[in-house]
Parts: structure tokens; C-alpha cells; sequence
């Protein structure tokens, strides 16, 4: 059967649940001793100019995901995450026992007395705006998230080693704090998504970009480049930021929104304005699809029926893969055949001057495995997302899409994500390579022991 898949992971709720108690045997011993993170930063030569590479897998039709494989733990296991910029934080199916897991038990993350306290400052960052309330500082530092498609995971923060390779030729180990997520709920409709967790990447201070770093290890700036033929690449850092050709716009300040967004924005059609403004914008890698707010949406549906008045694509209910769907009078093969019935989007920044996101059809339409167009903007109005719009992946794909958290812009350029940039370039000359499919991911073993992650002993104080 074919998969339908279509996930939001924007978040919108990150709860908090303090158990006294421990929840199982294996988080008993919670008393060892913590990661100080911040500290040995000034100790460690604050050289920057590394960044993490990771190719991704994925694409938005029929997967409706992109994935990257990360490795955890020593010795390290394989976890397939979905990248999500839309939230902060990371999680991995966790074996605790584990609750609405789907990966079989032994590709699940088993903890092992590494769990973090509640009086850990990331324990607070990663239930902001709320307030952490410590029944005893010792207690273990749990965590709820729900996204925006209702999906969700609960389960207790703990640290452990990220194997990385960097692209001045490193290989770290930094040990970061993710979630062990023991008990995951997927209400929706569609299936539960077949990885093992969440990417989170969003810029509040849990998230492993930050904690990256917070270590000194990479600039805090990351970007992704989702290729339309699927794959692509992430990356954390700031080495692949193009000196050329990239448009920035400001991030929108709202300090209790964990997610990148930017505005206001112009709708345009074709180049012409629509009277659609002041849209506050999310660029969010983890929501398959765009979804524009009320006005915005029924504007878009009206022009595209305009466009489409005496042209043969016609409405079908037909077929059921997304809300708004088109038939021609024979199947569609790819966006080509259909292409000249539809006029590109542009999202004009009006903040920069000349500042535009251009949604050409492919970064609107897909095409069905039933050989029809279907539009893949959606009613954000529908599933609660009030005057958000969200710019997801079928709107970020072929362009190299990078968040720049010191210098709070968001910027874009469209190019060939599949083929990585020339990272290798002391190796290769400057020439495009294809991307190794190990780049960014260890197989040698790495040391544990850097400098930079040693656990420095018990915190004294909160
Ligand atoms: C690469 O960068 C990392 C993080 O900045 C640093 O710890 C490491 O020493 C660097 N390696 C080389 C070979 O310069
Ligand atoms: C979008 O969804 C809302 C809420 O269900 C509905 O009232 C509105 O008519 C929808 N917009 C369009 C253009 O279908």
C-alpha cells in the first residue's frame, strides 16, 4: 500500500512533568555526576571554522520526510531522525521500556545512568516559557513534547556521545543532551512516521546546534538543502554558507518562539501582488507540506482556479492523497507536463529590500502515484494553526535554506542539493564532489576523551 504520509512538527507544546519518583529501575542512580557545559569552553581554544555534514534521506512525496542518520552512544548505534526546525529538541526512541515505540527493541537507545537532573540549567531551557519546578533538584529532568500534527513524545532528558565529523577533518565525540523518549503517541491519521526520532534544530538553547556551540566546537548557524529528487544535506556550522548569491532576511524576534520565522511578507502571483500581506512566515523542515493562513489560502485557490478556467486539468475528488487535486486527460508523469499551467509564488520580504522566496509550481505541486496534480499548500486554518504560515519542505526543496542564529537572519539560494559543496576542496581541488554517504558519520572510533566534553565532576551549584 502506498504510504501517505504528511507530518507538522512545528511545536507547539512542550509540557512539563516532574515525577518525584523515577519511572523505572534503569533511571534509578540519577546521581551521577553532571555534565558541566558551559565551563571548559574558555579552556578549549575557541577555533571555529567547523562545521558537521550529514547527507540526508527523505523526500516529500510519498515519505513526506527528510531524514538524517545520526550515530549516539559508545559504542555507537545508528538512529534515522526526522530534521526538524520546527522544534528544539531531540529525542530517540528509548528503550526505558518504551511505550509507542516502532523501532524493534534492539534499535531502540537504552540509557545507562546518564540521565539529567532537573536543577540543570538545559532542563530549564528545554521547558521554556514554562518554569521548571524541582520537587528536589536531583530529580530527573522529563520532558513532554506535542507537535502540531498532535503527534508527541514523553520521556526524561539525558547525554550522551554524538560521534561527528568535522569538516576541518575532526573527528568529536561531544557528549549532548537529548531526549530518551519512552512513550510516543501518534493520534493523526497518518501512520506513525517510520523513524526513530526528531532532529530538533530550532534556536532555543536545548537544541544540539546550540549545544554545539555552547562547546565551541561550530558557529551557531545551520542550513539544509532538500534536493527534489530526494536526499539532500544538512549542516551544522557555518563552512558551507555560500559568499555569493544567498538573499537574508531577519529573523522575527519573539523570545518565546523556539522556531525560525520572518515577516511580514507580500503573497505574489506570477510577480503581481494579490493584496495578501503581513504574513508572519516559519520555515519549518518538519512539516511535509506549506500552509498558509486563512486569507492567503482562499487567495491562492481562487488565482490557481482562475488560471486553470479552460485549460485541461480539471478538479478531481478522485484522488484522495492531498485536499486539492487535479486530473488531465492523461496521467501525470512529472511537474514538466503541467508546468505551463501554473504561476510561480513569490514571498516578497518587504524588512530587505528585493527579498523574495520564489515558489515555482515544483515547490507547490506534487504528483500523485494515480498520475494526477495535487496542491501542497495547505489550509493552515484547518488544523489550528491560526494566522502561522508555514513554508515546509515541498517550499524549501532545491534551495540551500540557512538559519543564522548570531546574526538572527534566514537566508536562501536555489542550487543542486545533491551534490555536496566543496567541503572536501583541500582534497579535491575546489571540484563538486557527490557526497560520501559516511560524511559526518563516524564508522573509525573516535576519542571520548577530548577536552572539550570531559565531564568536570559534580556541579556545585545550580
Ligand atoms: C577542528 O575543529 C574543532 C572544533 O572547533 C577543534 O576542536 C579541532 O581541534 C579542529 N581540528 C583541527 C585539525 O584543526
Ligand atoms: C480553511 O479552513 C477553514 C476552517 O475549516 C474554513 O473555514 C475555510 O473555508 C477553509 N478555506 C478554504 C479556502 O477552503
Amino acid at each position: 500500500m502506498e504510504r501517505k504520509s504528511k507530518r507538522m512538527m512545528l511545536v507547539l507544546l512542550l509540557l512539563l512533568f516532574m515525577f518525584a519518583t523515577t519511572f523505572q529501575e534503569c533511571f534509578s542512580d540519577s546521581s551521577q555526576p553532571p555534565i558541566k557545559r558551559r565551563s571548559t569552553q574558555s579552556t578549549a581554544a575557541r577555533r571555529f571554522g567547523s562545521t558537521a555534514v550529514f547527507p540526508l534521506t527523505g523526500n516529500v512525496y510519498p515519505l513526506g520526510y527528510y531524514s538524517v542518520s545520526l550515530k549516539i552512544g559508545n559504542p555507537p548505534k545508528i538512529y534515522e531522525l526526522d530534521i526538524d526546525t520546527g522544534s528544539d529538541l531531540t529525542w530517540v526512541q528509548c528503550d526505558a521500556p518504551c511505550k509507542g515505540c516502532t523501532k524493534p527493541r534492539a534499535s531502540l537507545y537504552n540509557p545507562s545512568n546518564n540521565v539529567i537532573l532537573c536543577k540543570d540549567p538545559l532542563c530549564s531551557a528545554v521547558h521554556l516559557p514554562a518554569n521548571v519546578q524541582c520537587e528536589t533538584p536531583n530529580d530527573q529532568c522529563d520532558y513532554e513534547v506535542e507537535y502540531a500534527d498532535h503527534g508527541s513524545s514523553l520521556g526524561v532528558l539525558v547525554t550522551d556521545h554524538f560521534p561527528l565529523r568535522l569538516t576541518n577533518g575532526s573527528l568529536l565525540g561531544p557528549r549532548l543532551a537529548f531526549g530518551c523518549g519512552y512513550d510516543q503517541s501518534n493520534p493523526g491519521p497518518n501512520p506513525p512516521p517510520p523513524t526513530a526520532g526528531v532532529l530538533g534544530l530550532g534556536n532555543g538553547k536545548a537544541s544540539i546546534m546550540s549545544q554545539l556551540n555552547g562547546l565551541g566546537l561550530t558557529r551557531n548557524v545551520l542550513g539544509h538543502c532538500l534536493s527534489g529528487r530526494g536526499g539532500g544535506f544538512l549542516f551544522l556550522g557555518d563552512d558551507l554558507v555560500p559568499s555569493s548569491g544567498m538573499v537574508w532576511t531577519p529573523m522575527s524576534h519573539n523570545s518565546l518562539e523556539k522556531h525560525y520565522s520572518s515577516g511580514p511578507a507580500e503573497l505574489l502571483h506570477g510577480g503581481k501582488a494579490t493584496g495578501v500581506k503581513g504574513l508572519q512566515v516559519i520555515f519549518d523542515s518538519g512539516s511535509s507540506y506549506t500552509y498558509f493562513n486563512f486569507q492567503a489560502y482562499k487567495t491562492t485557490l481562487d488565482m490557481l482556479k482562475k488560471d486553470l478556467k479552460g485549460e485541461p486539468l480539471k478538479d478531481t475528488r478522485d484522488d484522495r492523497t492531498l485536499p486539492i487535486c487535479w486530473k488531465g486527460p492523461k496521467p501525470v508523469k512529472t511537474i514538466s507536463d503541467v508546468k505551463d499551467y501554473f504561476k510561480p509564488l513569490q514571498l516578497s520580504f518587504s524588512k530587505a529590500k528585493n527579498v523574495q522566496l520564489e515558489l515555482s509550481p515544483e515547490a507547490y505541486l506534487i504528483v500523485t502515484k494515480q498520475g494526477n496534480v495535487c496542491l501542497g499548500i495547505l489550509n493552515g486554518t484547518e488544523v489550528g494553526l491560526g494566522d502561522y504560515n508555514i513554508i515546509g519542505d515541498i517550499s524549501l526543496q532545491d534551495k540551500m535554506v540557512i538559519y543564522n542564529n548570531e546574526k538572527q537572519q534566514i537566508g536562501w539560494v536555489s542550487t543542486n542539493c545533491n551534490r555536496l559543496p566543496n567541503v572536501d576542496r583541500d582534497y579535491n581541488d575546489g571540484i563538486w564532489q557527490p557526497y560520501k554517504a559516511d560524511f559526518g558519520i563516524l564508522e573509525e572510533h573516535y576519542s571520548t576523551a577530548s577536552k572539550i566534553n570531559k565531564p568536570t565532576g559534580r556541579r556545585s551549584e545550580l
